[in-house]
């Protein structure tokens, strides 16, 4: 097996080509004077299976990770294994108002493989539109053993809305005290977040979400737990999408870390997935 590592994700390629002790193909990537993407395998990989590493985070890294695809069918590769570790377009998962596409199904319905890996995928009603045999893969147990190793007072571990907390729980229970913010709506337009039952007074607050994009829902967050008595901050995510200045403003507001995993390529991507995915990829082999 052979390693193609996207433009999006070269650091993970390498890492779960170290781990795997397989060779990282060659390739080329460029952007024509008019804006259009072009690569190219420089290497003969007929018969070879291939794992594919290319999250979606921008445009042009989906439409790479379809001429990848394409130029490995060219190639007459044996089997095909796509791993997104960021599957871009999952929060439009739904016509949420009347006129709207669901770009998450236009995507998922364009990629074709023999296996797909996607990785805490935001809904996972999104897995029903790929045309491909697909998994979604949990990280978040790589983000809970990272703050084991971390020095914390009394720490609770906070899902910051009900929709995540499922996916928390699971992982930090065990380990932690948990909790989720719960929104309580006292008026039209008046709603209220809290911790739902605990006390967080004087406590370490690990809030862990699956993206932090425009670090809202973590201000929000962080806000509540402040003025609930809160000691040290620390905000965790799978996906550090962490738009334009998003990072600086999390710092700003008093949050004390912001650590993710290597989904998309940060400053804050300070745990890998590479064990999980090699794991997962020893199983197929
Ligand atoms: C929401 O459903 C997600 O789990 C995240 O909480 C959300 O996407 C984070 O977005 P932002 O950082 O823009 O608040």
């Amino acid at each position: 097996m052979k390693i193609i590592g996207g433009i999006s994700s070269q650091s993970l390629s390498k890492r779960i080509s170290d781990k795997l002790d397989i060779p990282i193909v060659a390739i080329e990537y460029k952007t024509f004077p008019d804006g259009e993407k072009y690569c190219r395998i420089l290497e003969d990989i007929e018969g070879e299976d291939v794992l594919v590493v290319q999250s979606i985070s921008s445009d042009s890294d989906l439409i790479y990770l379809l001429e990848i695809i394409d130029a490995c069918k060219n190639l007459e590769v044996g089997k095909k294994i796509v791993l997104i570790p960021y599957f871009g377009y999952a929060r439009q998962d739904k016509i949420f108002e009347i006129g709207e596409p669901i770009s998450a199904r236009v995507i998922a319905g364009l990629i074709k493989a023999d296996k797909i890996y996607t990785v805490n995928i935001h809904s996972r009603s999104v897995l029903n539109f790929f045309g491909s045999p697909v998994d979604d893969l949990n990280a978040m147990p790589l983000l809970v053993d990272h703050i084991k190793d971390t020095s914390l007072t009394d720490p609770v571990v906070v899902a910051p809305d009900e929709g995540s907390a499922d996916t928390v729980f699971n992982a930090a229970s065990n380990y932690y005290d948990f909790d989720y913010m719960e929104k309580t709506r006292i008026s039209s337009d008046k709603v209220v977040i809290k911790p739902k039952k605990l006390d967080v007074r004087g406590r370490d607050i690990v809030i862990m979400d699956d993206m932090i994009s425009t670090g809202g829902t973590v201000l929000e967050t962080a806000k509540m737990m402040k003025e609930n008595g809160a000691n040290d901050i620390y905000a965790l995510c799978v996906h550090p999408v962490l738009v334009r200045d998003t990072l600086l403003r999390l710092y700003a507001a008093g949050i004390k870390e912001v650590i993710s995993t290597d989904t998309i390529e940060k400053i804050t991507s300070r745990v890998s997935i590479a064990p999980m995915i090699t794991e997962k990829l020893k199983t197929m082999f």
